[in-house]
């Protein structure tokens, strides 16, 4: 896989990083000239207080807060969009301030096209580069090192009464600003943690596979890699470690700017959308699960890539070809995941092996298949959902 003929690599989201920073959301929201804000978080962040020093920086601004909306389910859901979108309205809103993970800042990203464009999310939207204008404001606060959806142009939500995950790709997505703050990610729990930071993972190797790989792109995916293995042993062990929360954090957002990039990174996440899609697996555990198997899959179609990222992984691949250089990347990628205690197959995260043949279906059609490095089809995808269900 050598230099592609063409790529572009824009970063438009203006990204903040510090401790505490969740108390700067107003003098942001002030700057980009809101007058009427909505907080869009979920039940669990609410719990946890973290929404607290963004209200009271929004109370405190020019701003008037006209709602903190905490009903964004696990997976972000079409029907919440419309909700939120016509609160809104209602409202008046202008900016849109999302706190929480992947979830929270898709569902802000799909309710913001239609209280800002209108029309039908599913019928007119869903694709890329179909969202015709700018959209209102909106600042982007993560409480997970993980999906770095607060920089990334696409939001990917659940159609549940189709049992399908949506994907929207536009720039117009990209949030205003992302406030990354590590106090608000101090209390996630391991597991939680260990999902979000192999999702994280998840993007920087299949950034660094996809076919649409670039120079720019590497460079951040690289930087993802060697700073995960770093910090999310300590993350996991040790929530309250602010530096490894931190570094985490980082390296979600720089993953997400790398995806920001690429339509489309590869097989892992057309699996884990369907496996999502059809089963209550996490999108980071079915990564997790998922992303040993596709590595595997297309090693020998990219063993160049894998053995590039042998100093990223800490491996040693001095004298090695290619392909054993891959072997060995891939096999400690595949044991650092393992290190988590996260369940190793699809079955035993719950999914059921009945469902294998519409899990190949659906990850044939979605957006992330046509970047893999290795052409898939739909025999062989199936073949790696049988593994995993069995
Ligand atoms: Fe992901």
């Amino acid at each position: 896989m050598g230099l592609n003929e063409y790529f572009e690599f824009c970063v438009s989201t203006k990204v903040m990083y510090g401790e505490n920073l969740a108390a700067e959301v107003g003098g942001e929201a002030e700057a980009l000239e809101g007058t009427k804000a909505i907080i869009i978080t979920d039940k669990g962040v609410l719990d946890a207080g973290l929404v607290e020093p963004v209200k009271k920086s929004l109370e405190d601004s020019s701003l008037e807060l006209v709602e903190v909306y905490s009903d964004v389910p696990v997976n972000s859901e079409v029907e919440v969009c419309k909700e939120i979108s016509e609160l809104g309205k209602a409202k008046g809103v202008d900016t849109l301030v999302s706190v929480g993970g992947g979830s929270v800042i898709d569902t802000t990203k799909g309710a913001n096209i239609l209280l800002s464009v209108g029309g039908d999310l599913l019928e007119d939207w869903q694709g890329t580069h179909l969202v015709p204008e700018p959209l209102k404001k909106h600042i982007a606060v993560p409480t997970t090192a993980g999906t770095g959806a607060e920089v990334t142009l696409g939001a990917v939500i659940k159609n549940t009464p189709a049992g399908q995950k949506i994907s929207f790709n536009s720039k117009y997505l990209l949030p205003d600003v992302a406030i990354l703050d590590p106090m608000l990610t101090v209390s996630m729990p391991p597991r939680l943690t260990a999902a979000t930071g192999i999702d994280a993972l998840t993007h920087g190797v299949e950034s660094f596979t996809s076919l649409e790989h670039s120079p720019p792109a590497d460079a951040f995916s690289y930087y993802v890699v060697q700073t995960i293995f770093m910090n999310l042993p300590t993350a996991f062990e040790n929530g309250k470690d602010l530096e490894a929360r931190g570094y985490m954090l980082i390296a979600a957002n720089m993953a997400g700017t790398a995806l920001s990039t690429i339509m489309s990174i590869g097989a892992c996440h057309g699996m884990a959308h369907a496996a999502g899609g059809l089963s209550p697996v996490e999108h980071g555990v079915a990564n997790a699960i998922i992303l040993p198997v596709v590595m595997e899959y297309n090693l020998e179609h990219c063993a160049d890539r894998y053995a590039g990222l042998a100093g990223a992984a800490g491996v040693d691949v001095a004298g090695l070809d290619d392909v054993a250089a891959a072997k060995k990347v891939t096999g400690r990628i595949t044991e650092f995941i393992r290190g988590f205690g996260l369940p190793q197959t699809l079955k035993e995260a719950g999914a059921d092996i009945a469902l294998a043949e519409r899990m190949a279906e659906e990850a044939m059609g979605d957006g992330q298949m046509y970047g893999n490095p290795r052409e898939t089809d739909y025999d062989e995808i199936l073949a790696l959902f049988n593994r995993l269900l069995e």
